[in-house]
């Protein structure tokens, strides 16, 4: 069993773990966002990768998600634990807060190119549920195990950005379920279904949603919120990788049976 971990904005790299080598991939989509980091973590191979490259030189928009989950995929990836900076919407969550989404509602309006499957063949997959719910249930129980006081759903509502929304926007999220805001869960959980990946993504909320509070966002509030919260996410894919089993009892593995037209 191998894991990959995508880290996004304030999470560039992970120390702690044990480097063995660095993969730097071309795919048939051309070029992910940055070198795949390969690690040990309790005996447990680990391939990390920087969404928006080490030095964060790309905007959610612009980032090659396709190349990044196929690269994942010909490194023998089968599960992949993303982190996302997010914005709360729902009047519970506060800064710091983790959230373990269960639902998507996309808004990048397939402005992003969003599947592998665009020429010989027509698959329709199965996206009821966007998240494993195999991987969510061993994130959270691994919160309860640090004590984090995580949340064990929500709705990612994802925009395209790279602006952040308006006060409107965010009531209209709010009216249709919405309770978080960010830029990168679309397209990475689908494509990582269409190659039959477990996905899961651990949120941190940065900030409060633009109306919910009166402050004005900024980026830099976004990467300090990321970096105090740094030592909680660490812990958490830490005690989930050690939960994770070579069997899976998710429907993620069998998500081109009957897909196909
Ligand atoms: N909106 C969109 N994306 C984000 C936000 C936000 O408020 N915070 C972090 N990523």
């Amino acid at each position: 069993m191998k894991i990959g971990l995508i880290g996004g904005s304030g999470l560039y790299k992970i120390d702690g773990f044990n480097l063995i080598e660095s993969a730097s991939l071309s795919t048939p989509f051309g070029f992910p966002s940055s070198s795949y980091q390969i690690g040990i973590i309790h005996g447990i191979e680990v391939v990390f990768l920087a969404r928006h490259g080490k030095s964060h030189n790309l905007p959610p928009h612009k980032v090659n998600y396709r190349a990044n989950i196929w690269g994942f995929k010909s490194l023998g990836i089968e599960r992949i634990i993303s982190v996302n900076a997010v914005g709360g919407i729902n009047r519970l969550l506060s800064p710091g807060d983790i959230l373990i989404a269960d639902q998507i509602i996309d808004f990048t309006f397939g402005s992003r190119e969003s599947t592998f499957y665009e020429h010989d063949k027509v698959v329709h997959v199965d996206f009821t549920y966007p998240y494993c719910t195999e991987m969510r249930h061993y994130l959270y129980e691994s919160t309860k195990k640090a004590g984090i006081n995580a949340i064990n759903k929500g709705t990612y509502v994802c925009v395209n950005g790279p602006r952040l929304e308006t006060a409107k926007e965010i009531k209209f999220f709010d009216s249709i379920g919405g309770d978080i805001v960010g830029m990168t869960a679309m397209p990475e959980a689908i494509l990582s279904r269409e190659l039959e990946i477990c996905f899961a993504s651990l949120c941190v909320v940065t900030n409060y949603a633009a109306g919910i509070s009166s402050s004005k966002l900024t980026t830099s509030e976004v990467v300090a919120v990321m970096k105090t919260s740094i030592d909680r996410i660490k812990f958490i894919i830490n005690e989930a990788i050690k939960l994770f089993s070579d069997t899976k009892t998710c429907i993620c593995k069998d998500t081109l049976k009957d897909a196909e037209l």
